[in-house]
């Protein structure tokens, strides 16, 4: 098969990513919703998971009572985890023509382990880099809104072990995505999530409607 035809026959690779609470699950919802109606048939994923392996992953990752990962250590388990996702599950879903949607990629590892974590960002991407076997996204998006925005709307859940780091960290989780996102214009999209769900949904939308054949 030529390279051309290949790649039309390929499904999409869109991430949404931000801060935790703003409002990602419920976009990437919405989004898949809108995609299956316009008659693409989309696969659904978050990270960490998707995998047997990755599931058992995210638990060591996301219950509290492994209070001492070090940051170093995280790094390691969410690569661990995106490689399993990758080769296991996003690979062949976009060879057979599926469209995937991904909550969380390589930006988190940055961001989170990186930025707030102060890992080496050299060495997150070369891990990101391994973890994905250079797979990019056809479309990345950041959805971002101020802190305060945020922590309201994650007050109804209960905090997992990566959101109990505090006020400092959330922080600099933000405004490292930001930051991420405006230097990075041809890699990143950054999308304002302030304001209600069906305003933020049509801004993603106009993106992603981009994509559509
Ligand atoms: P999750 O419950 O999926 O949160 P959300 O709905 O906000 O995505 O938990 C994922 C948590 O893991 C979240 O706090 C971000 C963190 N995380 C990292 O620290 N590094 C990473 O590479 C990834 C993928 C997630």
């Amino acid at each position: 098969m030529s390279a051309a035809r290949a790649k039309s026959k390929a499904g999409r690779f869109i991430v949404v990513d931000g801060p935790d609470g703003v409002g990602k699950s419920t976009q990437v919802q919405l989004l898949v919703e809108q995609l299956d109606m316009r008659g693409v048939h989309t696969l659904s994923l978050r990270e960490p998971g998707g995998t047997t392996a990755g599931e058992i992953i995210r638990s060591l990752l996301l219950e509290k009572r492994q209070e001492k990962l070090t940051a170093v250590a995280e790094a390691f388990l969410f690569q661990a985890a995106r490689a399993q996702l990758v080769a296991e599950v996003i690979r062949p879903a976009l060879a057979r023509g599926t469209w995937v949607v991904c909550d969380r990629f390589t930006l988190s590892t940055l961001v989170y382990q990186g930025d707030a974590g102060h890992v080496s960002a050299r060495a997150i991407q070369q891990l990101s880099e391994l973890s994905t076997g250079g797979l990019k996204p056809d479309l990345y998006l950041v959805l971002w809104a101020a802190t305060t925005v945020c922590v309201g709307r994650r007050a109804e859940r209960e905090a997992d072990r990566m959101e109990s780091k505090g006020a400092r960290f959330l922080r600099d989780v933000s405004g490292a995505y930001k930051r991420h996102a405006e230097r990075g214009r041809g890699k990143y999209k950054l999308v304002d999530a302030a304001g209600p769900i069906e305003e933020v949904r049509a801004r993603l939308w106009k993106h992603v409607e981009r994509l559509l054949p």
